[in-house]
């Protein structure tokens, strides 16, 4: 180990699939996570790759990208049904996998990709950053003050029209394709809330029913969703998420309530660290934290667990059962 904690020999990073996620939030928190170096990246489109400057080789090869001296974890950063063929790719190759939510876009594809890397005695985690943001880690400290907690509620919504793009460049608009997504909002943004829930819960939710809506946006599947499930202790939790609320309205809130007191937080659900916290006991108290952003600390975490310095807390099956519910609540909803 050196001073500040990092492991002396870095952890060899790949990052699989180039685009959003991994340009503006997953490869900046690389490049500044302790004992960690990016040695190689993938993506089928050359342009994609040609846009991320980070000093490693680019493959349009999986074979060849897998292949890469020094690689220990591969990072799945491809479209929802591109997943399971990167992530069994990578687990029969040695590598450590923490694959972007939502874990497939099936049941099958996920059940396949657990499957994969506990037979490769491979390390498999969702990227569910959410858990990491820092008032989320805060609020997890709190939650035993508010009493018996009753419910969990949590709108996480945005604008995502059929030629939505990330930058104003043209862009493949795979999330509203049912074929490549598995669904529209609901898949893409629940899951999310979901994870968050038992984390912040310590219970997951064990039941879950969906009522989906196609309302404003012009595509062939679902633009906002409501789904209320309830953990093994009791607790109630409402998720209300949707591509069919502009991004200047109110669009980001979670709420925990007990029979003493409860938190919103505003804002915090996204992939940067900032937002607000408060507590109500019943006065509001506005609750400071501060801390890396949510990548960076999931990126912290998960080399940390690669280099054996830490174990990575959040078991693969548990994520599969997550999947498992959310997908059988809107196969139910259709
Ligand atoms: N955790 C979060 O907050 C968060 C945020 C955004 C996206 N995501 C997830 O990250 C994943 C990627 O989303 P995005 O918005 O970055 O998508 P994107 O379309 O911007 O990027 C996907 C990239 O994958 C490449 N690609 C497509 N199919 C491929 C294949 N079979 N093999 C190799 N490369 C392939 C594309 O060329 C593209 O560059 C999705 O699973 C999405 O749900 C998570």
């Amino acid at each position: 180990m050196s001073a500040r904690g990092a492991p002396v020999t870095p952890v060899g990073w790949g990052v699989a699939g180039c685009g959003w996620v991994a340009r503006d939030h997953a490869l900046p928190a690389l490049a500044t996570t302790p004992g960690a170096r990016v040695v190689a990246l993938h993506d089928r489109d050359p342009a994609a790759t040609a846009r991320v400057d980070v000093g490693a080789p680019a493959h349009t090869d999986l074979g060849a990208f897998l292949a890469t001296p020094g690689l220990d974890a591969v990072y799945v950063a491809v479209p929802n049904a591109a997943h399971r063929e990167v992530v069994e790719a990578a687990a029969a190759a040695g590598k450590a996998v923490l694959c972007e939510k939502p874990l497939a876009a099936d049941v099958a594809d996920a059940r396949a990709m657990v499957t994969a890397a506990r037979d490769a005695g491979v390390l498999l985690g969702t990227a569910y950053d959410q858990r990491w943001h820092p008032a989320h880690v805060r609020l997890r400290e709190l939650v035993p003050e508010f009493g018996t907690i009753t419910a969990l509620r949590i709108v996480y919504c945005c604008w995502l029209p059929a030629d939505w793009t990330p930058d104003g460049r043209p862009h493949d608009n795979w999330r509203v394709d049912r074929a490549r997504a598995g669904g529209g909002a609901a898949i893409d943004l629940a899951p999310h809330g979901l994870d968050l829930a038992g984390v912040l819960l310590g219970e997951d939710v064990v039941e879950l029913r969906a009522l989906l809506q196609r309302r404003v946006q012009d595509y062939p599947v679902d633009d906002g969703a409501l789904l209320s499930g309830r953990t093994a202790g009791g607790v109630l939790v409402d998720l209300h998420v949707a591509f069919n609320t502009p991004d200047a309205l109110a669009r980001r809130r979670l709420e925990v309530v007990g029979t003493r007191g409860m938190a919103v937080a505003v804002d915090t659900m996204g992939q940067t660290a900032g937002g607000s916290l408060t507590l109500f006991r019943p006065d509001p108290v506005d609750v400071r934290f501060a801390g890396d952003s949510p990548f960076a600390a999931q990126f912290a975490a998960f080399t940390a667990a690669v280099a054996g310095t830490s174990s990575w807390p959040y078991d693969a099956a548990r994520d599969l059962a997550l999947h498992r519910l959310l997908l059988t609540a809107l196969g139910d909803a259709r």
